[in-house]
């Protein structure tokens, strides 16, 4: 049995073996990642993946604690990040603070991750100072989608790869223990890798970063769309659609249930 991965040995991880992440919801799915997984990440966009959200904005910390604390009872050896989802960290560090400690408190995950722009240095900085491992999140930032109109990968301009550069400075120097960059041209997310000390995992980031991250039912192909950066491994939309047509038609016909699946109890 190895030993649950940390914040601290996340970290130790910088410029090695890539580390490996997907995102986990629920106990048996996060069983069936975690023997192959560095991190399992409970992402805020369960909102989207899991309860048919139309973005990740509408998702509250309740909904975090419930799915953290389920993806920990199938967890043994990754370590379980958790998202502060819209509205529950952007006011003031300590505002996030109140929102960190109840998610490691209640679900027993390992870290949180923020979406951090460049303000968020001193909220990060806050949250290590005071027992909270952060992981950072920078680059494409889905919360931050009503004010950037929309999900465009980054790094087009100079002003928007300064942009980008600065939220991950900023994440660095607060003490960020990993960043995920989500969205960038490679060149930048080649540039943020260099210059950071933290590991930098990315999704849609190129394989310039120290580890990626793909969202989980993306890779296993549950959906018709996906972006251009997922790659599929699995065709579960496929697969679930065919076992219930399959079945649909075998109780239509009564070919099930069938002899080895009907109690006959012997009457005492
Ligand atoms: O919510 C999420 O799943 C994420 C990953 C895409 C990094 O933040
Ligand atoms: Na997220």
């Amino acid at each position: 049995n190895a030993p649950r991965q940390t914040a601290a040995s996340i970290r130790a991880a910088k410029g090695g073996t890539p580390v490996v992440c997907l995102t986990a919801y629920d106990a048996p799915t996060a069983a069936m990642l975690d023997p192959h997984c560095d991190l399992l990440l409970v992402g805020d966009s369960l909102g989207m993946v899991v309860h048919g959200l139309p973005s990740t904005v509408g998702v509250t910390l309740e909904m975090m604690i419930l799915h953290g604390k389920a993806v920990m009872r199938g967890a043994e050896r990754s370590l379980v990040v958790v998202d502060l989802p819209f509205g529950t960290y952007e006011a003031s560090p300590e505002q996030a603070f109140a929102s960190a400690a109840r998610v490691l408190s209640e679900t027993g995950a390992g870290a949180v991750k923020i979406e951090s722009g460049a303000y968020a240095g001193e909220t990060v900085r806050y949250l290590s100072e005071r027992g909270v491992p952060v992981m950072a999140h920078v680059g494409l930032r889905p919360q931050a989608s009503l004010v950037t109109g929309g999900f465009k990968a980054k790094g087009r301009s100079e002003a928007e790869t300064e942009a980008v550069l600065a939220e991950a400075r900023a994440a660095d120097e607060g003490g960020a223990f990993a960043m995920v960059i989500e969205g960038v041209d490679e060149a930048l997310a080649e540039r943020i890798t260099r210059e950071v000390s933290c590991p930098t995992i990315g999704i849609g980031a190129s394989a310039a970063c120290d580890g990626q991250v793909l969202v989980t039912p993306d890779m296993l192909g549950a959906f018709d769309w996906t972006p251009k950066f997922v790659r599929r491994y699995a065709n579960l939309r496929g697969e679930i659609g065919e076992a219930a047509r399959a079945y649909a038609e075998d109780v239509r016909t009564r070919r099930f249930p069938g002899e080895g699946e009907t109690y006959r109890l012997r009457k005492d």
